[in-house]
């Protein structure tokens, strides 16, 4: 288990105070004009050095996105942009940050956007976050009343951070979507390249991060890059926040050691799986657009990015969805379908036709009103959406269906078997009727 010694985020369930004076206890701010009179480059190389991956669901090292911002002005402003719209299904640990450990967010906006040159910061925060932009503007106004940002601050670089509230689609969370809906128009991803490095917010380079990504920034700095690289696994460092759903005894959000064993983390800090470790069905390991993995697959799983990948499924947002046996793993996996048809933007026909064309199959797969060779064609126009749309959305979608036929093919099979079993006899009558 992670040592104590070892947490960035000390409160993480606000048994503390969020505020200013709490969040310095804790050794927020300590440091920060050291780190900025080291230098823009400093900053980068450690945080390349600390072997930080994004936590927003790619895993893209932070660093090395850090330095693809020019280094030079062309005139154009350069903008940092915090990606704090959370709506990955099972994902719930942002909002944990920005409502009980603000000041570390916050503290780690002026670092990374002083590291990329950027003046002006903005956190685009989830619909349905009301309270959480509540707390977080709070603490953004004590940080503003103690000169820590903003003109003329006591950290020497200008920063103004600005605070935007989303309309609640699931869209605006992928990142080009999110900067079309910060200026004011609809959520619709852009299609990359250009990149948002080279032309992001209003057409400058802009670097969007999401909030855990960020908010680590200042912990690394003050205990350093080695300290962080030692956590983990090698190209899998560091410490993570788990959030675990679902069928277990406590479900619960945690930091801990990224690679943990998925045993130990569902044992030690939820509380076991509802009925024992053998009643587990299967685990969704990163959030709800990550391939689900049988509980075959979950002995001796270690939670880190590449593992997972190795397997087919990924470490995505770190969202731990457990499912028991009592689980309907064909209408779950039907009803996480239904969502991302309900979240399709519509841009892209794969996307817009397929998400549907998919959860209707699924639907009456469910049922078991399917033909055996149309898990097959469902397969196959997985395959056609996954990789073929603007946005990872298609992807999203696509993920899901596959990791169900991948592993649980037999359940679709039995079920159609028993549904063609039992509507046959009644079949009978009704076609000698119609005779
Ligand atoms: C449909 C979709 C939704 C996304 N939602 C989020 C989100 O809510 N929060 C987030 O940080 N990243 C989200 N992402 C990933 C972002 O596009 C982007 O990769 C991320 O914010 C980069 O931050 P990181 O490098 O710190 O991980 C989403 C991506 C897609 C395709
Ligand atoms: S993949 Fe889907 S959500 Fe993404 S741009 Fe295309 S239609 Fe929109």
């Amino acid at each position: 288990m992670l040592a104590d010694k070892d947490r960035i985020f000390r409160n993480l369930y606000g048994f503390d105070d969020w505020g200013l004076e709490g969040a310095r206890k804790r050794g927020a701010w300590d440091g920060t004009k050291g780190f900025i009179e080291k230098g823009h480059d400093w900053i980068v190389d450690e945080i390349k050095e600390s072997g930080l991956r994004g936590r927003g669901g790619a895993g893209f090292p932070t660093g090395l996105k850090w330095s693809f911002m020019p280094k030079a002005s062309d005139g154009r402003p350069h903008y940092l942009v915090v990606n704090a719209d959370e709506s990955e299904p099972g994902t719930c640990k942002d909002r944990e940050i920005m409502r009980h450990d603000p000041h570390l967010l916050i503290e780690g906006c002026l670092l990374a956007a002083f590291a990329m040159r950027a003046h002006t910061g903005y956190i685009y925060i989830r619909g349905e976050f009301i309270r959480e932009r509540e707390r977080l503007q709070a603490a953004i106004d004590q940080a503003y009343d103690a000169k820590l940002i903003g003109r003329n601050n006591v950290h020497g670089w200008d920063f103004d951070l600005h605070l935007h509230h989303g309309a609640g689609a699931y869209i605006c969370g992928e990142e080009t979507a999110l900067l079309e809906s910060l200026e004011g128009k609809k959520g619709q991803p852009r299609l990359k390249p250009p990149f948002p490095a080279n032309v992001g917010l209003y057409g400058a380079p802009t670097t969007v991060n999401n909030v855990e990504s960020i908010a680590v920034a200042p912990d690394i700095l003050r205990r350093g890059a080695s300290w962080f690289s030692s956590l983990g696994r090698p190209n899998n460092a560091g410490t993570k926040l788990f959030c675990i759903s679902g069928h277990v005894n406590a479900p619960c959000n945690v930091e801990e050691e990224m690679g943990i064993p998925l045993r130990e983390l569902i044992d030690k800090h939820a509380g076991g799986v509802r009925g024992g470790w053998d009643n587990l069905l299967a685990v969704i390991p990163g959030g709800s657009s990550v391939p689900c993995l049988p509980a075959s697959s979950c002995q001796s799983l270690h939670m880190d990015f590449d593992t997972l990948r190795d397997l087919k499924s990924g470490l995505g947002t770190a969202a731990v969805i457990v499912m028991d046996t009592s689980t309907d793993i064909i209408q779950a996996i039907a009803r996480i379908s239904y969502f991302y048809k309900h979240e399709s933007c519509g841009q892209c026909t794969p996307c817009r036709e397929g998400t549907g064309w998919m959860w209707r199959v699924l639907q009456r797969m469910a049922r078991g009103e399917a033909e055996k060779r149309e898990i097959d064609l469902l397969l196959d126009v997985t395959y056609q959406v996954e990789g073929h749309t603007i946005c990872a959305l298609g992807d999203a979608a696509a993920w899901p269906i596959q990791g169900l036929i991948r592993h649980f093919r037999h359940v679709i099979e039995e079920r159609i078997d028993r549904y063609s079993a039992k509507s046959k006899p009644d079949e009978q009558p009704a076609v000698v009727a119609a005779q």
